[in-house]
């Protein structure tokens, strides 16, 4: 028994605001954002919230993969920024593509969320619990974002992408001798760095409290200190997974990284003594949507046919948690 993603779909809100936009609202500078991070634009929600998204990402990779809505098994929405706290989005999706057979639940691994959810449906699917499932990574992070704080609010952008995973028997090899499916996954956490970049909900005022609390609604985030993890834990992590596997990294023909910075891309591509063409990236146009990033990339590279038959793919995320991980796929 293998894994296949069979169908992929994304959607971005409409609206776009360039880096010369960003200079209307604060004291910043195209030269500057392109320089430290390699982001040109991002799409910004007038009113897409991350559940319309998510649902309209969910029925293109339905589309793609020739599903009906009622097939769906499993549908699993990666993200930090949902609407509502109850019911889940997940659920939401489910009612709003028609998928009335699935269970659904939301999971938040910030920016690796997509990938913790992934690497989460091949356990269902490998333990034969589920045949198959609809993933979702997808944020509206303009809501968390502090429009005057020009640190964070140039980084990230709005948008969903999706996958439809599907159980297969067929254990057909490739030409190349490889089998499709996921190889091989790596996965942590580092709880106790997770304060380097956070975003707090509302505070414990409760009847019982004599002391209200007030929070800080917005994203706070020490940037150096995530790019250094960042650039050491990324690696690392791949290289275990490659190891885990019996892989090198001349073994892969893709690695798709979570699209946070331009300049942290590079650094593991070297690290890695990887070849900087086998790093595909739209982060110049999208910006860092956080679970979104991945399958948003994935879907952009499959519909363009980038990414062929029997291609080993490394997929790695890493974010708030902190959590990161690798995984490696046949396609
Ligand atoms: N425009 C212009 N200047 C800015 C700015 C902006 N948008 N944001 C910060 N600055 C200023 C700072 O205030 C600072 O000024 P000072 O020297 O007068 O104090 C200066 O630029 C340098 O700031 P610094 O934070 O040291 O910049 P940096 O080189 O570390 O780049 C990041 C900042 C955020 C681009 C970089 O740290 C980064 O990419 N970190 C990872 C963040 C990330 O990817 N987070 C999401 C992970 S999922």
């Amino acid at each position: 028994m293998t894994i296949k993603i069979t169908g992929t779909g994304s959607e971005l809100p409409e609206k776009i605001v360039t880096n010369f936009d960003m200079q209307e609202l604060v004291e910043t500078s195209d030269e500057w954002i392109r320089e430290r991070t390699g982001i040109a634009e991002r799409r910004i929600s007038t009113g897409e919230t991350v559940s319309s998204l998510s649902a309209k990402a969910c029925q293109k990779a339905l589309e793609m993969a020739g599903k009906a809505a009622s097939e769906v098994e499993l549908i699993i929405v990666a993200t930090c920024s949902p609407e509502l706290l109850l019911p889940c989005c997940a659920c939401q999706v489910q009612d709003m593509i028609g998928a009335s057979n699935a269970a659904a639940f939301d999971m938040n691994a910030a920016c690796s969320g997509f990938l913790f959810a992934l690497n989460t449906v091949n356990a269902y699917l490998q333990a034969g619990i589920y045949k198959n499932a609809l993933i979702a990574g997808s944020e509206v992070l303009s809501k968390l974002v502090d429009w005057t704080d020009r640190g964070t609010c140039v980084l990230f952008g709005d948008g969903a992408g999706a996958a439809f995973v599907e159980a297969s028997a067929d254990d057909a090899v490739y030409d190349n001798g490889r089998k499709a499916g996921l190889e091989c996954m790596v996965q942590g956490s580092d709880g106790a760095k997770g304060m380097v970049l956070s975003c707090a909900e509302r505070p414990v005022n409760n009847a019982f409290v004599s002391e209200k609390q007030t929070v800080n609604p917005y994203i706070q985030m020490n940037g150096q200190e995530v790019y250094k993890f960042a650039t050491r834990q990324v690696p690392a992590c791949i290289n275990k997974a490659l190891d885990k596997a019996g892989l090198c990294v001349d073994d892969v023909d893709l690695f798709i990284l979570h699209q946070a910075n331009v300049r942290i891309i590079e650094s593991v591509a070297k690290r890695l003594k990887a070849d900087i063409a086998k790093f595909p990236m739209n982060l110049d146009k999208v910006g860092n949507m956080s679970s979104a990033t991945i399958p948003v990339l994935l879907d952009e590279l499959n519909r363009s046919g980038k990414i062929k038959k029997g291609d080993r793919i490394v997929l790695s995320g890493f974010g708030a948690g902190l959590t990161y991980g690798a995984s490696v796929l046949v396609w």
